[in-house]
């Protein structure tokens, strides 16, 4: 990424991922990349606002160096302790050891578990204010959106808030900014993002959303941590942002499935034919062969999920059982779901497929078919009738 200036004196120092294709392990697939974005602010002290994972570090600091020497860093911003965002920190903290730290307390002791640096660290809490010159830096504490640690900072001055992962989105991209990139696919990435790794924290998200507004400060442009800065309409993705986290939905259904010799297949498209005749729009994903990521993003706004899958060794089958144990984790709210699948001389999948649904908080829908071997016409006739009543109970919001 080349450096450029966002803002007077404040410039996007940070770095594409142009390869990555899996982030947090393997939980989340990234097929166009990330970016690991930092901030530098030059003023009377100047300030890096985090830095990047430690991998791109070389490349990091020679873009900073474009900009000013790094030992004349007095002040770095740490939002967030993940690596993708501290990675860079020990060499940073090498190349100018008189830099001070502010993060939270969280964010103190996250980055001593990780790097055991004897670092000048100044805890902040939300009101706390840096003045660096003409600009200042207002700290918002940001606890489990998405770690323990993070925070938000705020610049008043140039109304840029700065609330690293919040926001972003995994899209390397050579553009910077929202209104120079495609929106279907900017919008894409950004609800990936919030089914695969927010999701679960809605709560905790709408009240800081909440909190936020309430502090009535104006915001200009919304810098993230990941994908593209916001400059034309960040109450676009904040919008989104409070949607999501209500757990808005859209009467439509995702039927996703794992079968064994197609059975189970063939129940799924006779249970949509049900559903698409009733006027719902419907998607259907195997989950032995589809990217977890990109089904999770189809659930974000999505009212209605059927799972099936064939039983084996008296249990759903192990793509599905993966699936399931994510989507456990999600607790997505305001939801109805339901169970089908084939059998041959025992079921089984139905009931500890619903022993997750259960779990996860999600609303069963009764009367998921269950059928042995393969579905004859008569069975085939129910899947698509409770295609139909299952769209009934969608339409009913
Ligand atoms: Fe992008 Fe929570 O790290």
């Amino acid at each position: 990424m080349s450096v450029l200036k966002i803002l007077p004196d404040i410039y996007s120092v940070g770095v594409v991922d142009w390869d990555v294709r899996n982030f947090h392990g393997h939980t989340y697939t990234t097929k166009r990349g990330t970016s690991y974005n930092a901030y530098l602010i030059i003023d009377d002290k100047i300030t890096l606002v985090d830095t990047v994972m430690g991998s791109f570090t070389a490349e990091f600091i020679e873009n900073i160096k474009q900009i000013i020497a790094p030992e004349k860093i007095d002040y770095i911003i740490a939002n967030h302790v993940e690596t993708d965002h501290s990675g860079a920190l020990p060499e940073m903290m090498r190349l100018c050891p008189k830099a001070k730290i502010f993060g939270t307390a969280k964010c103190r002791e996250g980055l001593y578990k990780h790097y055991y640096g004897n670092w000048d660290f100044q805890e902040v809490k939300t009101g706390d204010k840096l003045k660096l010159g003409k600009k200042t830096l207002n700290f918002i504490e940001a606890a489990m959106i998405h770690w323990p640690d993070s925070m938000f900072t705020y610049c008043p001055e140039e109304q840029l808030l700065m609330p690293n992962d919040a926001f972003g989105q995994h899209y390397a991209t050579s553009e910077r900014f929202d209104d120079e990139v495609d929106q279907c696919a900017l919008m894409d990435e950004a609800a990936k993002y919030y089914a695969n790794i927010l999701w679960p924290l809605s709560s905790v998200i709408l009240k800081k959303i909440e909190e936020i507004q309430k502090m009535d400060l104006p915001i200009k442009m919304i810098a993230p941590s990941h994908g593209i800065i916001w400059r034309k309409d960040p109450a676009k993705i904040i919008n989104a942002y409070i949607s999501w986290a209500k757990n808005e939905t859209k009467p439509k259904v995702a039927i996703v499935y794992e079968t064994m010799w197609g059975s189970t297949g063939k129940m799924a498209r006779k249970i949509a034919e049900g559903i698409i005749q009733a006027g719902i729009s419907t998607r259907i994903f195997d989950v032995a062969v589809t990217d977890r990521t990109e089904i999770i993003r189809e659930m974000l706004d999505t009212r209605g999920f059927l799972f099936g899958s064939s039983t084996h060794d008296n249990d759903m089958l192990p793509a599905m059982a993966g699936f399931l144990e994510l989507v456990r984790g999600l607790r997505p709210k305001n939801r109805v779901a339901s169970t089908f699948g084939s059998y041959g001389w025992t079921g089984g999948a139905a009931k500890e497929m619903e022993v997750v649904l259960k779990e996860a908080g999600i609303d069963i829908a009764s009367g998921g078919p269950s059928f042995k071997y393969l579905p004859d016409e008569r069975e085939m006739k129910a899947c698509y009738e409770f295609g139909s009543d299952f769209a009934k109970i969608i339409k009913g919001g």
